[in-house]
Parts: structure tokens; sequence; C-alpha cells
């Protein structure tokens, strides 16, 4: 996709983190931006940084969880503009609990959020792209849509679903000159982690790894292999790449996380064994948490 100042981008969640670096980073191209969140003062904020980098921006207000919001952002988008090449799906929140404490009203609304979300925002944008005969869909999915981590169930479940959207999608979108492509990211330094559902999960699994150095020791394991943590900003670069040269292939943003996805479908027991203190430093912490947080309820 060549990016410049006839190209209509589309963001949805772009009030904060990986969303809002991407604005500003797509903005260097003075392309068309359509970005959305529910705070409208850091939308506004965002739309301002994108702005003075050259982009032309229309920020609307919408909760994609709400169908007609997530439908109605694109269509305004395509309203305002006339068109959409590229549809950025990335608006997404995380869980915190174990499968036994995750609530029905936790799983709705990871699914809402994370999954059928995109259906709507997809479907609105798809009739105009195969028009045009170009357009990406571009889903902001995870690493833990290809793997798994303890005491984030329904998200993980919800971004598997994520990727399985996107490989059918891909088969509706074959000869169409309509790109579908999943970013699979790990750790990025955003408000993600701290506002997860329930708790945060970036506090339960930084405590979870300093316990699985003394797992590892005790047992003679190596430590578990974890990937460092990036930026938003080199996050959104490799976004960027990904819309200017479509890769064919799901994208993992960090070194080493495709080879650890890949010996989890091909060797459940080799991975499990890798990533063994990290889990049992997960379940340890969260339990210790649980019971204090009962011991305290009781009192
Ligand atoms: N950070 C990581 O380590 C990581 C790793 C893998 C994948 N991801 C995925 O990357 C994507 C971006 O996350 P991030 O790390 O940038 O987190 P973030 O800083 O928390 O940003 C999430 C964005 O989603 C928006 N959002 C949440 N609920 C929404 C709703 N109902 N309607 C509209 N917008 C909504 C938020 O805006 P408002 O609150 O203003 O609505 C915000 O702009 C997510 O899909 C996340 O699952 C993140």
């Amino acid at each position: 996709m060549i990016l410049n100042n006839e190209c209509v981008v589309a963001i949805t969640g772009a009030t904060s983190g990986i969303g809002a670096a991407l604005a500003v980073a797509l903005a260097e191209y003075n392309v068309r931006l359509a970005i959305c969140g529910r705070r409208k003062e850091r939308l506004h904020t965002i739309a301002e940084e994108a702005r003075a980098k050259g982009a032309t921006v229309l920020e609307l207000v919408a909760n994609v969880s709400v169908p007609s919001q997530a439908r109605g952002f694109v269509e305004q988008c395509i309203a305002h503009y006339g068109t959409i090449d590229v549809l950025v799906n990335n608006a997404g929140r995380g869980t915190y609990g174990s499968v036994e404490d995750t609530t029905q009203e936790m799983i709705d609304s990871m699914f809402t959020l994370n999954v059928f979300s995109l259906w709507h925002t997809t479907a609105a944008a798809l009739p105009v792209m195969k028009r045009n005969k170009k357009g990406q869909i571009i889903n902001i999915a995870s690493v833990a849509g290809k793997q798994g981590f303890p005491c984030n169930s329904a998200y993980v479940a919800a971004k598997h679903a994520v990727v399985g959207f996107t490989a059918a999608l891909r088969t509706e979108l074959v000869d169409t000159g309509v790109e579908a492509t999943v970013i699979c990211p790990a750790g990025v330094s955003t408000e993600w982690a701290d506002v997860t559902e329930g708790d945060s999960i970036g506090m339960l699994f930084g405590r979870g790894i300093k316990r699985s150095r003394s797992i590892a020791e005790q047992r003679g394991l190596p430590l578990a292999p974890l990937t460092k943590m990036m930026s938003a900003h080199d996050a959104a670069h490799i976004i960027v790449e990904s819309i200017l040269q479509p890769p064919h292939t799901d994208v993992f943003t960090h070194a080493g996380t495709e080879e650890q996805a890949l010996l989890t479908a091909q060797n459940r027991s080799a991975s499990e064994h890798q990533m063994l203190p990290f889990y049992l430093g997960v379940m340890q912490e969260y339990a210790e948490r649980t019971n204090n947080k009962n011991n305290t309820s009781d009192t």
C-alpha cells in the first residue's frame, strides 16, 4: 500500500498505546486518518499530535463493543473521506483471573471487544475495499492468539478467535486485491497490562517472573524464555511496515515468539517444560493474592 495524502486509514483504540503511536507514525506520511476511542480528550490530544505531523484527522468518540458504534465508526469514516484503504482493528483489553474465577461478564466483555467488534468494523469496510479492488485489514491480535498464558484465559481465547477470524476472512478475500494481516505482539509498554479486567495482569506477571527465578533454581531448570518489552513506538513501526509491504504471513513483532508459538503447536510437552518456572510462578502468586483477598474479606 502506498501511504500518502490520498490514503485513508481508520484505527480503533487510538487514545493510548499502540493505536496512538500508530496514528502518530502514520501522520508522517500525511495520510487521512479516522481514529476512535471512548476517551474524548485523549482522542483529541492524539489527533492534534497527528495533525501537527501532517495528517488530516477525523476524531470519532466510539465504543466498539457496541455493534452500531463499531459499524458507525467505519461508516462515518467512509462518509467523510469517500473511501477507506486501511482498517486497523486495534482496540482491545485483557483479563486477570484463573479459569474458575473468570465470570460470565468477563468472558462476554472480552469477546465483545476483542472479537465481535472486528466483524462489525470489517463488514462495514469490505464493500468499499472490494469495489476499489484494494485495501488492508490489519488485526492486532497477540502472541496470546498463538499460545496460552495463565490467569488470562478469556483474553487468550479471544485473541485465538481473532487469529481464526482473520484466517476465515482471508479465504473470502482471495483474488479481491484486499489483504488481511494478523499482528502478534508480545509485551508492549502501554496501559494494557494495568487496565486488565479483574486486576492488573502486569503486576501478576511481574511478580510471577520474580518467583519463577527461584523456582527454576530449586528445580534445576533454565529460566523461561520470556521476551523483553517493546515500546509502542517500535510496535507501531512494525505495523506501518506491514501496511507498506503486506507480509502475507502472520507478523510476530518480538524476536523468538514465532519459534515459541511453533513449538507450542508442534511439541506441547517441550513448550510446557520451557515455560514451567513462569507458569508455576504466576500460579503461586495468583493463589497467594487470592487467599489474601479472601482472608481480608472474611475479617
Ligand atoms: N501491550 C501489550 O503488551 C499487548 C500485547 C499484545 C497485544 N496487544 C493488543 O494491542 C492492542 C492495543 O493495546 P495497547 O497495548 O495499546 O493497550 P492500551 O494502551 O490499553 O490501548 C487500548 C486502546 O483500546 C481502546 N479501547 C478499549 N476499549 C475500547 C472500546 N470499547 N471501544 C473503543 N476503544 C476501546 C482504548 O481507548 P479508550 O479506553 O479511550 O476507549 C485504547 O485506545 C490491543 O488489542 C491489545 O490486546 C497488546
